[in-house]
């Protein structure tokens, strides 16, 4: 799990309203397109996004089970949602309502994705945001414990509080 830093704890969230954030990346997630959208409220510019992975904006805040799940659904050809918490280029920060969703080519084999990102609103925030402490602290205390295994991951999130949140369905 890649940890940037530094984290301000300040949201960025005036910049956005009605506009969708998007970028594409290849089959393992490196960053092949980027919106303008994206490149203004995230601070980073094209140049340094494309061709990097896409873990260059995660914020630390972000439990692992997240990205696990995502994967997961976007390996089995579906569409992942999600309410994500990424980290601007000087620290602060920006949730988004994503939509995630495998591309197909011709043969139906998977080619790459795409990220679709609108604001969410504050109630899906507030709700975001209980859930991954509660779960950044399940992480941590495996951790401790030695058994942050991927197996323990995929038990969180099939069994832990992420499948019931009525902001994480799938789409
Ligand atoms: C199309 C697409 C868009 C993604 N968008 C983000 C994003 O906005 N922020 C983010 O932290 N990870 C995003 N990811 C997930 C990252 O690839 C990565 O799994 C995640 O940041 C966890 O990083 P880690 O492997 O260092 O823990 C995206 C993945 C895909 C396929």
């Amino acid at each position: 799990m890649r940890i940037n830093l530094p984290v301000t704890q300040k949201e960025n969230d005036g910049m956005w309203n009605d506009e969708i954030i998007c970028s594409k990346t290849d089959t393992s997630g490196i960053i092949t397109y980027a919106n303008e959208a994206l490149c203004r409220i995230s601070g980073f510019s094209e140049t340094e996004m494309l061709g990097r992975p896409h873990n260059v904006m995660r914020h630390p805040d972000m439990p692992r089970v997240a990205y696990a799940w995502c994967w997961d659904v976007l390996g089995s050809g579906r569409n992942w949602r999600g309410i994500v918490k990424n980290r601007c280029r000087n620290g602060d920060h920006y949730w988004v309502d994503a939509n995630v969703s495998p591309q197909f080519g011709p043969d139906g084999d998977i080619r790459g994705y795409f990220s679709a990102r609108r604001k969410p609103t504050h109630a899906q925030v507030a709700e975001a945001d209980a859930l991954y402490a509660e779960l950044r602290q399940q992480e941590g205390s495996l951790e401790q414990r030695g058994k942050l295994s991927r197996s323990a991951i995929i038990q969180l999130y099939r069994e832990g509080p992420l499948y019931r949140a009525p902001a994480m369905q799938e789409a």
